[in-house]
């Protein structure tokens, strides 16, 4: 039987796919209107927590999860092009620019939206906050940045189709078990282990920060009397 190295660690995978449920979750908590617009605040407190942790494991974490393993520059993108039949162990350079691309665009979405209100009971808790000019701006980033979210989605999931049916590669596979087929790759991409303790401690510093910032931080709330 062919032979399997690791190379996606458990932490990144848990923070793949609660990341691709809850932007899903907030898509449709957005479009379902004020009954739900509790979670959506949760849930983009928990995508901020959840991308706070991947900045942090961009450095730390092993190797094919790191930021500088798969930074794209122009020499590695045009290397790529013209040899597209390489197998890369973690991302290749156009799928590391859509990491990158992914990521700032849903840090932006997750900032603005605490600087939001819904114009009827619900506000983010920084609204109001910093002036009227900046939550204009917030307001027009927050509604208008998940139409680029969507269409990156939409690149990401058609280049993981082409991989799979076109060259036969199967990525999602990989996202789900950590294992890649070891043909074409080095036994040097292997990674040891998933950094399980570090993993933790990151995740619980990552909590921390969102509570401090969404919870301790923010100026109290105008009260409203009717
Ligand atoms: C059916 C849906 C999805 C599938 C099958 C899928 C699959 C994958 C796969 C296979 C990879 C690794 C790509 C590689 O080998 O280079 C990946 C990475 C990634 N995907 Fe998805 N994905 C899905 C949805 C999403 C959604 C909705 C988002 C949200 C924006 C997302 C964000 C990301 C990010 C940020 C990475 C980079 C992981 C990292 O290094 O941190 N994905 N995805
Ligand atoms: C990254 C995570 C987030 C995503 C993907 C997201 C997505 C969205 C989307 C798609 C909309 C609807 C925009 C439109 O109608 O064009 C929306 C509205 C809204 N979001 Fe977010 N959001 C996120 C985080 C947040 C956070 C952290 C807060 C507040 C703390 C927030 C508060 C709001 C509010 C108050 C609205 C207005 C709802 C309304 O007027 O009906 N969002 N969000």
């Amino acid at each position: 039987m062919n032979k399997h190295y690791l190379i996606w660690d458990l932490p990144l995978r848990i923070f793949h796919w609660s990341f691709a449920t809850s932007i899903m979750l907030l898509w449709l908590t957005s479009e379902l209107g004020t009954d739900y617009i509790d979670w959506h605040l949760k849930l983009g407190y928990l995508v901020l927590a959840l991308v706070s942790f991947r900045l942090v494991w961009g450095f730390v974490g092993p190797q094919h999860a790191r930021f500088f393993s798969f930074f794209p520059t122009p020499k590695k993108i045009i290397r790529y092009l013209k040899h597209k039949d390489q197998v890369y162990a973690g991302h290749n350079p156009l799928g590391g620019l859509m990491v990158f691309a992914m990521l700032s665009l849903v840090l932006v979405q997750g900032v603005s939206g605490l600087f939001v209100d819904d114009e009827v009971f619900t506000s983010g808790p920084y609204f109001n906050s910093a002036g009227a000019e900046v939550d204009s701006l917030m307001r027009t980033l927050h509604f208008n940045t998940f139409d680029f979210i969507l269409a990156a989605i939409a690149l990401h999931v058609a280049a993981i189709v082409f991989y799979k049916l076109i060259k036969n590669q199967h990525l999602t596979k990989a996202m789900v078990t950590g294992k890649k087929p070891s043909l074409g790759l080095n036994e040097s991409d292997e990674i040891p282990h998933s950094k399980l303790i570090l993993a933790l401690f990151i995740a619980i510093l990552a909590c921390a920060f969102i509570y401090w910032l969404v919870v301790v931080n923010p100026p109290p709330m105008e009260e409203f009397y009717y």
